[in-house]
């Protein structure tokens, strides 16, 4: 029988490596995937709990596919609702009873186990809600990974997290750091090589503290992955700056196929705010860490995430995330206001920062980082960089592909295929994007 499945995803890459992932163990079961929600006979919400307004849009979402699931009621078809991924994990049961009409309810451990989730949903016709955390390995009992097409693909090699940094809900609907033996995660790759794919990025909430039962550490995976015919670019995300060691600092210089971007979250400038965040390393720490991948390896782009208004901070210690910023230098950078988080330590501290006041950080931090980011692509500007070639761009003539740097570069070019990595000639940049050309093209 052939039905359709809708998976909207919220929030990180690995909620985006888990929808396909979920695709996969969904197809065997019949299930195509549709682009249009109201032509689904099962909806998920794949979701993100980081910060409030991330967990509120999904329920926004469920009053709309509430109305829609009537409507395909009364059309005499059915739509099963699952919420999945970190509201899932976090709220539980309590999600059934805000959002009755929600049919599924399971965490980011439990979704190989869907077909039996499934089957009990319609075995008894009632809500089903599945959020243990299962010792065995989910990702061994998931179905083979279908080819998507694409020259770049995520792959989770790790999960979890027990760095308990006072602001994050991240040990509570991960759970503890987990590694997924070197073994199958180059067997994972080896078919995504095989299917084209050209640039894979390692994912895990705290990706470099990657260490397999065997020791084999984040540095010495990249080194093994880089061997893999078809493979030509690796990247890794998102890093602690507690778990950059030797080697993964020195395979920046080494590797050629570890790409010069590094997404290091450092959430602020301010060694008192950093202590109360629980996040184990000072400001210069991190300034120095720095410092020292970019000896290895000179043209390293960074990238990182901030936090403005963490409970107690101080005009003087906001200065000082503007102060690191400045310090550093940044090619691109997230940043957030703090969303006090049911259950994590800084949710009860009684020092909150008032709204107005994180806004006005939050405006004046995206500035710096906006400014930082215009320059960082100006200077791409007249250089020759590789572009991995993804897919033809938005006007005739053009491919669009990524730089070294993970900027996407629209080239004016004939002829090339999605896979190719050219050395283009950078001529132009937008607000997020640069332009060139490739060959003769003028
Ligand atoms: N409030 C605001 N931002 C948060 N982040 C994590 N938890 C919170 C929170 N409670 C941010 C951090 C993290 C990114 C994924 O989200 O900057 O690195
Ligand atoms: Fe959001 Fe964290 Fe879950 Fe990713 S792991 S979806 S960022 S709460």
């Amino acid at each position: 029988m052939s039905r359709k499945v809708f998976v909207k995803t919220y929030g990180c890459q690995m909620n985006v490596y888990d929808s396909q992932r979920i695709g996969d163990v969904l197809a065997p079961l019949g299930y195509a995937e549709t682009l249009e929600p109201q032509d689904a006979d099962l909806v998920i919400l794949n979701t993100c709990h980081i910060r409030e307004k991330a967990a509120e849009k999904v329920y926004s979402e469920l009053g709309r596919l509430k109305r829609m699931k009537r409507l395909r009621h009364e059309a005499g078809a059915e739509m099963l609702v699952a919420v999945a991924g970190c509201v899932a994990q976090a709220e539980g049961a309590e999600i059934l009873r805000r959002a009755p009409s929600v049919d599924l309810v399971f965490g980011p451990q439990s979704y190989h186990r869907l077909p039996d989730i499934l089957a009990r949903q319609a075995a008894t016709g009632r809500a089903v809600v599945e959020t243990e955390f299962p010792a065995e390995d989910k990702f061994d009992r998931l179905a083979p990974r279908r080819a998507s097409g694409n020259v770049t693909a995520f792959l989770t090699v790790q999960e979890g997290c027990d760095k308990f940094c006072t602001f994050c809900v991240v040990p509570y609907t991960r759970g503890a750091e987990f590694s997924r033996p070197v073994a199958k995660i180059e067997a994972e790759a080896r078919t995504l090589a095989e299917s084209g794919v050209r640039e894979v990025t390692l994912l895990g909430q705290n990706v470099n503290a990657y260490r397999d039962a065997d020791g084999t550490s984040l540095a010495q995976l990249v080194a093994r992955l880089s061997r893999i015919e078809g493979i030509e670019r690796l990247r890794y995300m998102t890093s602690h700056p507690r778990d950059m060691d030797d080697g993964l600092i020195e395979a920046h210089g080494l590797n050629p196929k570890l790409m010069p971007f590094l997404h290091l979250p450092v959430q602020s400038g301010s060694d008192a705010v950093l202590k109360a965040m629980n996040r184990g390393h000072t400001a210069q720490h991190y300034i120095r860490l720095i410092e020292c991948i970019r000896k290895a390896r000179p043209d390293l782009a960074l990238s990182g995430d901030f936090i403005v208004g963490f409970p107690g901070e101080t005009g003087a210690q906001f200065r000082a995330t503007l102060d690191l910023v400045r310090e550093v230098g940044f090619a691109s950078g997230f940043s957030f206001k703090y969303s006090p988080r049911p259950g994590t330590p800084a949710a009860d501290s009684a020092n909150q920062v008032p709204e107005d006041v994180k806004l006005a950080r939050l405006h004046e931090l995206q500035a710096l980082l906006h400014e930082q980011q215009t320059q960082f692509n100006r200077a791409c500007v007249s250089r020759i960089l590789p572009v991995l070639i993804e897919k033809p761009g938005r006007r005739d003539g053009q491919m669009m592909g990524r730089s070294p740097y993970l900027q996407p570069v629209h080239l004016a070019a004939e002829n090339l295929v999605a896979g190719e990595i050219v050395d283009a000639h950078i001529t132009g940049v937008g607000t997020n994007s640069l332009s060139g050309h490739y060959g003769i093209a003028a």
